[in-house]
């Protein structure tokens, strides 16, 4: 294992994921970790990463001085490198500069550089750099104006580089890691997706033995991956409940039942509760009330088909990594309520939660639902949010207007699949707008509603760039809505980016 403490970067997660890719397991946790704790996971290395923060303003983030006696590695990114200068007794300063790419000269013989030829360059944005070195170390690379991009001292397993590594914009970056990983901290390289599953099923299997599971299957990759690992490890001892509130895509519903039911022979209950959300939307068109409503609605169905299997010893929990690093790394994860539909519920009868996805980032279980056979088309789909075409239609929510939004969602899926974009843009849907408007058909008059397509590109879905889809592919798509789909006479395409906007229209 690999340690990366989080001395407050915005890369926190993706170096933790680099290390991995690697193959090397890693976990994050954040600077002020305890060194008991630390000493318990027994790391064969520590990354310090931290932004543009300086270690002299009062209060700067430091690490229980502990870390340095356990004779283990260290890397020191960014900030991680100014606190190994100041606190082993070098000094720095602060520059005028813009951060970005920087060219960056090696010199002498550091293993963090072996088999780096020649200069490279890296991303920086730091306002600081080091001034002068403590005793022992020496620097390593420099920028071209000569000044220090990289410290070590070898003798103490200690190392520093000014830029960052695991950004695409170092582009020798991910050599440089793997020279820290294997060449300084000995690791072997051999954490895979197929040992991780293999061990995740046998820590199931043991921790659960003959008691009962039950899980809230929603369709979306967490949960179906959770489901069909824990399946694995435990047969029938699990229970799924599936509610279907209606608000899905089109035919996703039966999709998620053939799935499970049917493929894995999983105990599935599905609950038909459309008439029940419709009822409790019905008049509603505030966006935040609809998601209240369908999140407590979500929650007491749940809750009613829970009380009907009866008492249970565990609830699964489809809590991902980067959840728990959000949460405060490992002290128990905080779900955000805007990404589980409703959170836990109250009123069911178990003792214990299970999270079998806790270590893993978002990609990685993608990996594990391939591992466990998922289909792929399953494991790669795009973000559906809880609340569904809920918050895709505009306005009062009615039969009529899901059974048009679902079809025309359907047609825009289809075609941007057709187009061999399904990967390439990461989210995307339609949303059908309460404007409706005047146009012709037939010579005859319609007043009908304006549907929005939504394709957008992001990494994190924090920010956004609205997808520049090939025009073919939009007149595609509005020819056969219009033709295809009753009661849409006008079709819109959303050209605006998060932020300002957002990726959902509500
Ligand atoms: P926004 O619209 O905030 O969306 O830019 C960012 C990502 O979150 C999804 N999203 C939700 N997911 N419950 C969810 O489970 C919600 O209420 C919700 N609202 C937005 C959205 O689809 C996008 O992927």
């Amino acid at each position: 294992l690999v340690l990366v403490l989080d001395f407050g970067s915005r890369h926190n997660q993706l170096i933790g994921r680099k290390v991995r890719e690697a193959e090397v397991y890693s976990e994050v946790l954040p600077y002020h970790a305890s060194i008991d704790k630390i000493k318990a996971m027994n790391p064969k290395g520590i990354i310090f990463i931290g932004d543009s923060d300086s270690i002299k303003e009062p209060g700067a983030k430091l690490c229980d001085k502990g870390v340095f006696e356990l004779g283990v590695p260290i890397l020191g990114i960014c900030y991680g490198m100014h606190l190994i200068n100041s606190i082993m007794g070098g000094s720095f300063k602060k520059v005028q500069w813009e951060g970005g790419k920087n060219d960056i000269c090696l010199e002498g013989k550091s293993r963090l550089f072996e088999k780096l030829e020649g200069d490279t360059t890296g991303w920086m944005n730091s306002s600081y750099l080091a001034d002068s070195l403590p005793e022992g170390f020496e620097v390593t690379a420099r920028l071209k104006n000569g000044e220090i991009a990289a410290i070590e001292n070898e003798e103490k397993k200690l190392y520093g580089v000014q830029f960052h590594p695991e950004l695409s914009d170092t582009p020798k970056g991910k050599d440089i890691l793997k020279n820290f990983l294997y060449n300084i901290c000995g690791c072997r390289g051999d954490w895979k997706m197929s040992s991780f599953v293999e061990e995740s099923i046998k820590e199931i299997k043991e921790k659960v033995g003959d008691k009962k599971v039950l899980c809230a299957l929603s369709g979306g990759v967490d949960s179906s991956v959770a489901a069909v690992m824990i399946h694995k490890a435990i047969g029938k001892q699990l229970t799924c409940i599936f509610v279907d509130h209606g608000l899905l895509r089109k035919d996703e519903g039966d999709q998620v039942e053939e799935l499970f039911r049917k493929q894995y022979d999983i105990n599935l209950v599905r609950v038909n509760a459309q008439d029940r959300f419709l009822d409790k939307l019905k008049g509603v068109t505030d966006p935040e009330r609809k998601r209240k409503i369908i999140g407590e609605e979500f929650i007491r169905v749940f809750e009613e088909e829970a009380k009907k299997i009866g008492k249970v010893d565990f609830l699964v929990q489809g809590t991902i990594y980067p959840d728990v690093i959000e949460s405060g790394a490992g002290d128990g994860a905080v779900i955000k309520s805007h990404h589980n539909v409703g959170g836990l519920p109250d009123h069911v009868d178990f003792k214990e939660i299970i999270e079998p996805l806790r270590n893993l980032f978002k990609e990685e279980v993608r990996k594990a639902g391939l591992e466990l056979g998922i289909p792929e088309d399953m494991v790669m789909r795009q973000p559906f949010p809880g609340p569904g075409l809920g918050i895709r239609i505009i306005g009062e929510i009615t039969r009529e207007k899901l059974d048009i939004l679902r079809e025309a969602d359907y047609i825009f899926r289809e075609e941007i699949k057709r187009a061999g974009l399904d990967r390439e843009v990461n989210q995307y849907f339609t949303v059908l707008t309460n404007m409706r408007s005047v146009g012709v058909k037939d010579d005859k008059r319609t007043y009908d509603y304006t549907l929005a397509l939504r394709a957008v590109k992001t990494t994190d879905f924090m920010t956004a760039k609205w997808a520049k889809l090939p025009y073919d592919l939009l007149e595609r798509v509005s020819d056969r809505i219009v033709n295809e789909v009753g009661h849409i006479n006008r079709i819109v395409y959303d050209i605006t980016g998060k932020p300002p906007a957002t990726i959902e229209w509500e």
